[in-house]
C-alpha cells in the first residue's frame, strides 16, 4: 500500500502503538502525518526516534482536529488517502468532571475531520476514513450477553456520549455523501505507552511507589481487556481490507473483574520486582496497598465484545493473552523509568516547549 495516512491523536497511548505498527506492516510503503495537539495525554515521547528509523516517511504536526484549515491544508499537502482518527478526550474520570473538551475534540473535532475529507477527496471511492471508538457507547451490560455490532446504543457518561455522537456522525457522512467510512468499537486496552491516569498504568505506578492501589466501588466491574497491539493489528486490517461503511467490534475475549486486574498487577510486580526488596513499600507486599474508595458515579457494571465479524471478515482475532500481555506491560514500565519520570513529573512539557512553540 503506497497511501499517504493522516492519523490524529498519534502521539497519545494506541495512536502511537498504530504508528509503529503500521511502518512494520511489509506492504506499506506510504507516509504518515501524525496530527496532534500534544493536549496533557499527548506524549512525542512516545514516537523517540521514529522519525530517524522511517526518515521521510513520518511527518508530525502539531495541531488542533477543530481546526479545519489545518486539517485540509495538510490533506492537500501530503496527499493524504486514509485517515485513521485517534485523537479524543479518553478518560472517563475527566468527562465527569470537566465534559466541555469532549465535546469539544470529540463531536466538533471529528465533524471537522469529516468536512475536510469530504472536501478534499470530493467523491473519491479509493480512500477511507477510519474512526476508532469505544465499545463504551453501548452502555452496560448485565450478568450476560456481550455488545454486538447491532446493539443499540446506550452512552452513560459524558466521554462515551461524545463517541457516540462522532459514531453517528461518521456513519452519517457514509450515508448521506458517499464517504467511504469504517468505524472499530474496541473494549479496554492496556500496554506500553498508557497514559498513568487509567488503571492499569496507575495501578502498577501506584504500586511500585507504595501508594495506595484504589479500586472503585466493590471492585467487581468487568473490562474486556486487549493488548494493544492487538487492537492496533485489528485496525490495520480494516483499513486495507473492512468494507466500507462497515462498523467492527474489536475485543480481547478476556473479561476480567477490576479487583482481579489489580491483583494480578500486584501478581505481575511480584514476580518481577518483589516487594520485599522495594524500600517505598517498608515491608508491606503490592496486595497490601489494594484500597476500596468511593464509586465512579454512573459507573458501568460490566462491558464484554463479541468480535465474531471482524473474526470471520478479516480473519483478526487478540493473539496476546491477559497474563502474557500483563507481564509485558509491567516489565515495559518496570524497563522504562526515564520515560515514567518525565511523564509523572511532566519533564516532557518543558520539552514540548523547547521543540514545538
Ligand atoms: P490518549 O488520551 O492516550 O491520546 C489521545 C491523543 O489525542 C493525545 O495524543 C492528545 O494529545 C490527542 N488530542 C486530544 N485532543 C486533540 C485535538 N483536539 N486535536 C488533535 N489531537 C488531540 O487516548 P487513547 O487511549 O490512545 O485513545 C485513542 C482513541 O481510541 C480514542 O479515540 C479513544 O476514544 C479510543 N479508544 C480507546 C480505548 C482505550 O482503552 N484507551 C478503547 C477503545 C477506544
Ligand atoms: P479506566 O482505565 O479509567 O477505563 P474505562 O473507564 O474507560 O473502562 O477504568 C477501568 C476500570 O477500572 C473502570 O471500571 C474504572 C476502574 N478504576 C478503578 O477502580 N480505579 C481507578 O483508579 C481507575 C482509574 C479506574
Amino acid at each position: 500500500m503506497k497511501k499517504n495516512i493522516l492519523v490524529t491523536g498519534g502521539a497519545g497511548f494506541i495512536g502511537s502503538n498504530f504508528i509503529r505498527c503500521a511502518f512494520k506492516q511489509p506492504g506499506f510503503k506510504g507516509k504518515i502525518v501524525n496530527l496532534d495537539k500534544l493536549t496533557y495525554a499527548g506524549n512525542p515521547e512516545n514516537l523517540a526516534g521514529i522519525q530517524k528509523k522511517y526518515r521521510g516517511r513520518y511527518v508530525f504536526a502539531k495541531g488542533d482536529i477543530c481546526d479545519y484549515k489545518t486539517v485540509l491544508a495538510l490533506m492537500k499537502k501530503h496527499d493524504i488517502s486514509v485517515v485513521a482518527h485517534f485523537a479524543a478526550e479518553s478518560h472517563v474520570d475527566r468527562s465527569i468532571f470537566g465534559p466541555k473538551d469532549f465535546i469539544e475534540t470529540n463531536i466538533n473535532g471529528t465533524f471537522t475531520l469529516l468536512e475536510a475529507a469530504r472536501t478534499f477527496w470530493a467523491g473519491r471511492k479509493d480512500v477511507r476514513f477510519h474512526h476508532v471508538s469505544t465499545d463504551e457507547v453501548y452502555g452496560s451490560l448485565g450478568a450476560a450477553g456481550k455488545f454486538k455490532e447491532t446493539t443499540p446504543y446506550d452512552p452513560r457518561s459524558p466521554y462515551s456520549a461524545s463517541k457516540a455522537s462522532s459514531d453517528h456522525l461518521v456513519r452519517a457522512y457514509g450515508h448521506t455523501y458517499g464517504l467511504p467510512v469504517t468505524i472499530s468499537n474496541c473494549s479496554n486496552n492496556y500496554g506500553p505507552f498508557h497514559f498513568p491516569e487509567k488503571l492499569i498504568p496507575l495501578v502498577i505506578l501506584n504500586a511500585l511507589g507504595g501508594k495506595p492501589l484504589p479500586v472503585y466501588g466493590d471492585g467487581l466491574q468487568v473490562r474486556d481487556w486487549l493488548y494493544v497491539e492487538d487492537h492496533c493489528s485489528a485496525i490495520w486490517r480494516i483499513i486495507s481490507r473492512g468494507r466500507a461503511g462497515a462498523t467492527y467490534n474489536v475485543g480481547g475475549n478476556c473479561e476480567m473483574k477490576n479487583i482481579d486486574v489489580v491483583k494480578g498487577i500486584c501478581g505481575a510486580l511480584e514476580a518481577l520486582a518483589p516487594s520485599a526488596k522495594n524500600p517505598a513499600l517498608g515491608g508491606r507486599k503490592y496486595s497490601d496497598l489494594i484500597t476500596y474508595v468511593k464509586d465512579r458515579p454512573g459507573h458501568d457494571r460490566r462491558y464484554a465484545i463479541d468480535f465474531s465479524r471482524i473474526k470471520k471478515e478479516l480473519g483478526w482475532s487478540p493473539s496476546v493473552d491477559f497474563k502474557t500481555g500483563l507481564r509485558r506491560t509491567v516489565a515495559w514500565y518496570l524497563a522504562n523509568e526515564a520515560w515514567v519520570e518525565n511523564v509523572k513529573t511532566g519533564a516532557y512539557r518543558s520539552w514540548l516547549k523547547k521543540n514545538y512553540k
